[in-house]
């Protein structure tokens, strides 16, 4: 195991890099998950550092994750987006995928908007549409705050009563409905992967109570929240899992329903962090 103090040393001096790098530090933060980082083609570039290139960073090992770290404007508010994530399946601790959102924390972002690639097992969703993420499960069998407590970054015991900030998703539902946007929203559940699930294990998931599973994002809320910082998530549907009905899909196919998100979501996300950002 490694130690707390190892992995306290690792934020520090990746907080301590970035600091002496970034010109500014803005105050919203964005993840873009799979086949997304097409959305962080609106985002105007002030600075872009790769993630290889920040110590302690994990090294992204998936080919649809470019793995950047861009400060930029979206819209007219500032922004620090990761374009690219590290995931469980890729062998990394959930503290080691959760390096980046603690230096996000120690670097003062106050909001992190979190986003991914899904499927969809709720029988209304479709391909290519989006959900709001109202709460979610944590079913990876692992949890980036297990180990002695940082006290410095926040309680042995966070509150998960509201993870996904009621008061951010009324904004985003606002927004969602002023823009002809249609958004879902409900329950997210994470697992390891890397195997997409087998038809008994969606039946068993949408009957927990989930209405999308993914791989990632779970790890990244934990972290944010222990850190008190607000959280908005949005998932991006790129497959239907209709346990009766189930077709086999591709990283291909993943990619092109998250493509068909692409224009909506960053629409959302600009009008999003606009009105957070004058809130
Ligand atoms: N299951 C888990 N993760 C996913 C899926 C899925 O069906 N689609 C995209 N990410």
């Amino acid at each position: 195991m490694d130690s707390i103090q190892t992995h306290v040393e690792a934020v520090e001096g990746a907080t301590a890099f970035l600091k002496e790098r970034l010109a500014s530090i803005p105050e919203i933060a964005i993840i873009l998950g799979t086949g997304l980082d097409g959305v962080g083609e609106q985002i105007e570039v002030y600075q872009e550092i790769r993630n290889d290139d920040i110590p302690g960073f994990p090294k992204l090992t998936v080919q649809s994750h470019s793995g950047t770290l861009i400060v930029g404007k979206l819209g007219h508010v500032p922004v620090l987006a990761l374009n690219g994530r590290a995931h469980l399946y890729e062998g990394y601790s959930a503290k080691e995928v959760t390096l980046p959102v603690r230096v996000l924390g120690a670097l003062g972002v106050q909001t992190l908007i979190v986003s991914n690639a899904c499927g969809g097992m709720n029988p209304a969703y479709r391909a290519g549409d989006i959900m709001l993420i109202e709460d979610h499960i944590n079913l990876m069998g692992a949890n980036p705050l297990e180990g002695p407590n940082h006290a410095t970054w926040g309680p042995r015991f966070p509150d998960m009563s509201d993870p996904y900030a009621s008061s951010l998703r009324h904004i985003a539902r606002e927004v969602a409905q002023e823009e002809g946007i249609p958004l879902h929203e409900g329950v997210y559940v994470s697992v390891v992967g890397p195997n997409l699930e087998t038809r008994a294990e969606y039946r068993m998931l949408s009957t927990m109570g989930a209405d999308v599973v993914g791989m990632s994002t779970v790890p990244e809320v934990l972290v944010a929240r222990h850190m008190d910082i607000n959280v908005l998530g949005f998932s991006v549907i790129t497959d239907e899992c209709d346990p009766d009905n189930l077709a086999s899909i591709s990283i291909e196919d993943v990619l092109a329903a998250a493509e068909m998100a692409r224009e909506p979501l960053a629409r959302l996300m600009s009008r999003v962090v606009s009105r957070i950002h004058s809130s």
